[in-house]
């Protein structure tokens, strides 16, 4: 399990929140915001862009996966979803795929407006996962 520091974790669930602020959910009025760690410690955030063609959406953690992806790093150790309910939610079965692309021991924490938060790695969420390996 990557070791992320009580400081960071709040850092993390503040950005985000903040993330979730941008939303682009006129369809659903869910809005979503997520946190990806690097290994190298740096911070990219998302949040949901859906589309008038409803199966285009893009969820928040695939957002943020993508933007730390367009910046130059590949390595997650951690990421952080928030939703605006009143339990937390794991992330949805594409997010966790292309989760496990860049980080298949990332750590998951999923925050919401009460005060649970859920824990997993991602190989709970998604064992025996397909991934660069299967291809050699
Ligand atoms: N959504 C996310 O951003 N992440 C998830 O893990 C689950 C769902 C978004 C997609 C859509 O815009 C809205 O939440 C409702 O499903």
């Amino acid at each position: 399990m990557p070791n992320v520091s009580e400081t960071v974790l709040r850092d993390l669930t503040i950005k985000a929140k903040d993330a979730s602020q941008h939303a682009y959910c006129p369809y659903s009025g869910f809005s979503v915001g997520a946190t990806v760690l690097t290994e190298t410690d740096d911070i990219f955030t998302g949040c949901n862009v859906e589309n008038a063609s409803y199966g285009l959406t893009i969820c928040a953690e695939r957002n943020a996966v993508l933007q730390m992806v367009a910046k130059g790093k590949q390595r997650i150790k951690a990421v952080v979803i928030y939703t605006p309910t009143p339990k937390p939610a794991a992330p949805c079965g594409a997010c966790r795929q292309v989760i496990n692309e860049f980080g298949p021991d990332a750590l998951i924490i999923s925050v919401c407006d009460g005060p649970d938060v859920l824990r997993r790695q991602l190989t709970q969420l998604l064992p025996d996962a397909f991934g660069p390996e299967d291809l050699k």
